[in-house]
């Protein structure tokens, strides 16, 4: 157990090095918080505000970590452009300037701003804090180190091994795909900057979050003080090490350290065990930790190794008595995947014999551990009380519609559901058609019949499915009013077929059409 209280003093160091690493605001502070987050908001440094102020090319740029053109458009001397400048560009501003806009001497005092000096007095940030609009519109903002806001092309701006990052696009992918289902109890693993802990605090009662970092502790206490959300219970430690044997959840999410690297470097992503050990621990710890119907959700990265079947490998990295929805979203050769994390960290803009030696690293460990290629997706886990836990692995490298956290539900209740039909019962139920389900033929131009034909739903994991022509004109009439049966019998009619024979074959399509989701039980 590593129970630890955050913001004792600027700057608390613990067992990750952060050397080059500035202090830190106090998070023992929180009047200088909110008085900080009234003036944020007064002075419209809010997502909307600035998309406004800088338009949406700047703003995009931003993003990919370019700030040429945000540089630009703050040449001005409103408040919002000197907290542009200040938080998101950290350029140090005119002591005058700031003084109208933020209570200059109590950040000063508690840590966010220090003096730079200069003729005029300067002030500097000393976090990068950006605003991050919450999915009900919530103004909320996302403290992190300087620099580090985002990753990126520009790779990040420290290479510190305690470095805290912000939000990236695997922040938003698992806030964006967890189930928001009002519970008792969150589980933020690997908290960082605090982002799944903020969206947790809006629909669970207790938000525990842990990080083997305390820097990333400290820094998600300001997060969570700046966006004016309760604080959450923080602890340090690695994996579920600072969960109490007896302590269980509702929901256990984690962006882990995923990424499979010759040697432990940059604490926020190389996970420091071998290979993907980190992510099958985490997974196959989090099994009794799950209280019966919560989820644990993960983003993972897993090896693809010669001679064994993707599939098997994570399958069995389940735990007992829990179902699991397991979608590959990607998979990178090892030359690709050994590039990406290297630009990620910046590596490239670096000494070229430096970059080429961790490259060559990066292959003589995929080569020892007969990786060829690294499998990217999400892992859902939900405790269930069924002696029949369901494990679906699929690989869905397609765009989806967020946020999913419907979605993933919706797919467990259909889980349910088909696990308590066996066909009989299926045929007696009655089903609807998905909202936005189109029907596409597939076949040689100027064919009289299709080679096959395609049901797509556009919502959710906008699906594709194959199906016949029976399975075609069975989703197509079910409106919930006739049971599959009855329908199958017109259908065995219209097109001259045995009814038995139809009412034998067709429950498996049946099956896959309710497990996909095009068709919803009524
Ligand atoms: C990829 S970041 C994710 C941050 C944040 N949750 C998000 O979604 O943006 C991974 C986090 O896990 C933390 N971490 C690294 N190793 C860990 C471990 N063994 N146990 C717990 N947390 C760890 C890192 O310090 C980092 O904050």
């Amino acid at each position: 157990m590593g129970r630890t209280a955050y913001g004792r003093r600027a700057g608390h160091n613990g067992g990750v090095s952060e050397a080059t690493l500035p202090p830190l605001p106090s998070a023992e502070r929180p009047d200088v918080a909110a008085r900080l987050r009234e003036a944020l908001l007064a002075a419209s440094f809010t997502a909307d505000g600035l998309l406004e102020l800088l338009g949406a090319p700047a703003y995009a740029a931003l993003a990919r970590s370019e700030t040429v053109p945000a540089l630009r458009a703050t040449r001005g001397d409103t408040p919002l452009e000197t907290l542009v400048r200040l938080f998101l560009l950290q350029q140090p501003v005119p002591h005058a300037r700031v003084e109208d806009v933020l209570p200059v001497h109590a950040c000063v005092e508690s840590g966010w701003l220090t003096r730079a000096g200069g003729a005029d007095g300067d002030v500097a940030a000393t976090v990068d804090v950006r605003p991050y609009g919450g999915s009900d519109g919530e103004d909320w903002f996302i403290v992190s180190d300087l620099g580090c806001a985002v990753g990126g092309a520009g790779g990040i701006g420290n290479r510190d091994e305690g470095v805290v990052l912000g939000v990236g696009g695997a922040s938003t992918t698992l806030a964006g795909i967890t189930v928001r289902t009002p519970v008792a109890s969150a589980l933020d693993l690997g908290t960082g900057s605090g982002i799944q802990a903020l969206h947790a605090a809006q629909h669970a009662t207790r938000v525990t979050a842990t990080d083997l970092n305390p820097r990333a502790l400290h820094i998600t206490a300001l997060t969570l003080a700046l966006s004016g959300v309760p604080a959450a219970d923080l602890r340090e430690g690695s994996l579920f090490e600072p969960v109490r044997d007896d302590e269980t959840f509702d929901l256990i999410v984690s962006n882990p350290p995923f990424v499979i690297s010759p040697g432990a470097r940059l604490t926020y992503r190389d996970g420091g065990m071998g290979g993907d050990d980190l992510c099958r621990s985490l997974v196959q710890q989090a099994g009794e930790r799950l209280n019966v119907g919560g989820f644990a959700q993960f983003l993972a990265n897993w090896q693809h190794e010669e001679g064994e079947d993707w599939q098997d490998r994570i399958r069995s990295w389940v735990p007992r008595g829990c179902d699991a929805w397991i979608v590959q979203r990607e998979v990178q050769d090892v030359t690709q995947y050994a590039e990406l994390w290297l630009r990620d960290a910046g590596d490239h803009r670096g000494d070229p014999q430096e970059y080429q030696a961790r490259y060559d690293a990066w292959l003589d460990e995929f080569e020892a551990r007969k990786v060829k290629a690294v499998g990217f997706g999400w892992i859902t886990l939900r405790r269930t009380a069924s002696a029949e836990p369901v494990i679906t692995v699929e690989e869905w490298p397609h765009p989806v519609e967020q946020p999913l956290g419907d979605t993933v539900r919706a797919h467990f209740d259909r889980v349910d559901y088909l696990r308590e039909h066996d066909d009989a019962s299926l045929l007696a139920g009655h089903f609807k058609l998905a909202p936005e389900v189109m029907q596409e033929q597939v076949g040689l131009p100027g064919a009289e019949d299709p080679e096959h034909v395609v049901l797509r739903q556009n919502r959710g994991m906008r699906r594709a499915t194959k199906v016949d022509t029976v399975g075609a004109g069975f989703a197509g009439v079910c409106d919930g009013s006739l049971s599959a049966g009855r329908i199958l019998d017109a259908i065995a009619q219209l097109v001259g077929e045995d009814p038995v024979l139809l009412r034998d074959r067709t429950p498996a399509q049946i099956r896959l059409l309710v497990e996909q989701g095009f068709l919803e039980p009524a």
